[in-house]
């Protein structure tokens, strides 16, 4: 599974300098508020240290000398302390909080632009899941590297610093035998990390295996129930919930040891101050007050860096999240404008392809997807590539816009060479539906619209009346207002697909590219589409690849594409009296019409 093999690897980064360079620019327009948060931090730490010294006071010069009074001021002291700390660290929280969710919303933000503007064949190779992913989950996760993990080694740090200094003027024997410890907090640390780390990354393994193949599960509900396939499936589960039961279990046991081996060094740190007490005060070493006051130290120091033992594998994660987002950042569209490439201007639409060999891959010895293909559109012209499933009919007309780039060949509209001007220009005056027809949230309206969003109802309407599909757009549940969510699942695909046009004449683009979609329809949808599509394509240079003949026969070309290769060209009358493959499709076309 290639998808988890992923996550594996990345599970397993360390935080690199590269990824923090690449991250530290958002975190800077925010540094002043982070600065602040660490000031505050150690003021913090330091009120929190008088805590324990306040109690020495109390004992050593009030309670012991049994003088109330002054135990009461010190109580009083105590109170406002807490109460000081208490807004302090409110007043932290809130502006952490905002500082993290200013930079992950900048980070976002970056992502959402740039993966706009990535080329066709990054979104071929990755997976919708990990770009959503990406964007999400692991942003969140940036969030406990750049705003989390700063600000516990800062208390950390400080702690120890402000602590020690108190420590060593109690008594600098005391200072050691608390320093002494620092091995077997680590070793209890290390032991965590060691045993609880890979059992919690098992657990993260299993969880994501469950949630996929329940995924899997939901989205294809109809196949599971159409070939019977419930018990079957549910086995699959009960196996995957079994190991994930297994793997918590593991991860439960080395919590089990690990969290009390730390609870024991704490304990043994408690009892060995105890015993020096019964040797250091009679010497005069240190006094009583000291002893429960340095106790509390104990758990002061002690207590964050266990944190840090606990939370080091979710500061792991948060880094290999951090390296996928620099990845996903770093990623480059692969078309690119050429220095100093210009708009094309209005665009007539003549449309040349001169030898254009084009495969997917890099590879030097994959064959071709397309090979040689050349042929000239005028402007106004309709096209139709016709062709066996999977002949390349779609991947020429991707050309055109300039989603792929082909290794050899040119393609030229009116003269210009597509890959010397800016694509935007070119890509502004095309016209594209796509084979799976694609409504975005919003209504119907809205999606009319998406082209050309100045556009008003009343011309929208206009445009749905010309084209044919007003009556079909009417007819839905809240007519031009119904909701277009869930890709369209409540709006058929000959609806959808009048949609798609209607959308496209909106945006009135020079040149048109349709990829029929596969999906038989009723007859009349099919006459209300075929009418609306002689309508769109009129005036402009078309591209139509078509499933149905009946779409082909008024074309002013047809192509024949087999194997990446035109076989074929001509007029339907032409090709007819050619009697090759095209004359063979129309008869069966004709013989199963
Ligand atoms: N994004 C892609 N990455 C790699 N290979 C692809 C990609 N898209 C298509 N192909 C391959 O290129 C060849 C031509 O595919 P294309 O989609 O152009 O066929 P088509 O004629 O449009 O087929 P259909 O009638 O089924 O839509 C096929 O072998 C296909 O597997
Ligand atoms: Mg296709």
């Amino acid at each position: 599974m290639p998808d988890q093999d992923l996550e594996e690897h990345f599970a397993r980064a360390h935080p690199s300098l590269s990824t923090f360079r690449r991250i530290f620019p958002f975190v800077r327009p925010y540094w002043r508020q982070l600065v602040i948060c660490m000031v505050i931090e150690v003021a913090f730490v330091g009120l929190w240290a008088l805590d324990p010294h306040f109690i020495k006071i109390a004992v050593d010069e009030f309670i012991l000398q049994g003088v109330f009074k002054g135990a009461v001021y010190v109580a009083g002291l105590m109170a406002l302390n807490s109460v000081l700390r208490a807004a302090m660290s409110a007043v932290q929280q809130l502006s952490l909080w905002r500082t993290g969710e200013n930079t992950l919303n900048d980070v976002r933000k970056h992502l959402f632009a740039h993966i706009q503007h990535l080329s066709m064949n990054f979104f071929d190779r990755e997976k919708q899941g990990h770009i959503i992913a990406r964007v999400d989950r692991d942003v969140e996760f940036l969030g406990q590297l750049i705003i989390e993990a700063p600000i516990l080694i800062v208390h950390t740090l400080s702690s120890m610093v402000v602590v020690g200094f108190i420590l060593i003027t109690y008594d600098w024997r005391l200072c050691v035998l608390v320093a002494a410890l620092a091995p077997a907090v680590g070793a209890a640390a290390w032991a965590s990390s060691k045993w609880g780390l890979p059992a919690y990354r098992s657990v993260r393994r299993s969880m994501s295996r469950m949630t996929a193949n329940l995924v899997e599960n939901v989205s294809g509900v109809h196949v599971v129930q159409a070939f019977g396939r419930e018990e079957q499936n549910l086995s699959t589960y009960q196996t995957l919930l079994s190991e994930y039961k297994a793997n918590t279990m593991v991860g439960a046991m080395v919590r089990g040891i690990t969290f009390p081996g730390m609870m024991f060094v704490f304990g043994l740190a408690n009892a060995a101050v105890i015993a020096y007490a019964a040797y250091g005060v009679p010497r005069g070493y240190v006094t009583i007050g000291e002893i429960p006051a340095t106790i509390m130290y104990i758990g002061m120091i002690y207590g964050p860096i266990m944190m840090i033992a606990q939370m080091y594998d979710q500061f792991l994660a948060a880094s290999a999240a951090a390296e996928r987002v620099v990845q996903l950042m770093d990623s480059k569209p692969s078309i690119t404008d050429k220095p100093g490439a210009r708009d094309i201007p209005t665009i007539k639409g003549h449309i040349a392809f001169e030898h254009v060999h084009f495969k997917y891959d890099s590879d030097p010895h994959s064959p071709w997807i397309l090979e040689d293909v050349s042929f000239d559109a005028k402007p106004g012209d309709i096209v139709a590539l016709v062709g066996p499933t999977g002949s390349g009919k779609s991947s020429i007309v991707n050309l055109i816009p300039r989603f792929y780039e082909p290794q050899r060949g040119r393609i030229t509209v009116d003269g210009h060479d597509i890959y010397q001007v800016k694509q935007k220009s070119l890509q502004d005056q095309i016209g594209v539906v796509l084979q799976e027809n694609f409504l975005f949230t919003g209504t119907v309206m809205d999606n009319l619209k998406f082209g050309r969003p100045e556009t008003t109802d009343e011309e929208a309407v206009a445009a749905a009346k010309a084209l044919g599909s007003h009556h079909t757009i009417e007819r839905l549940a809240q007519g031009y207002q119904t909701d277009a969510r869930e890709r369209g699942a409540a709006i058929s695909h000959g609806e959808r697909q009048l949609i798609c046009f209607t959308r496209a004449l909106i945006a009135d683009p020079r040149i048109l590219i349709l990829d029929e979609a596969t999906s038989s329809v009723d007859t009349d949808t099919e006459i209300a589409i075929q009418r609306a599509l002689w309508k769109l394509m009129e005036g402009r240079t078309a591209f139509v690849v078509a499933h149905r003949l009946s779409t082909v026969r008024h074309a002013s070309k047809i192509f024949v594409i087999q194997d990446g290769k035109i076989v074929e060209s001509g007029t339907h009358h032409q090709l007819l009296a050619l009697n090759r493959s095209y004359a063979g499709m129309f008869e069966e076309f004709m013989g199963h019409g």
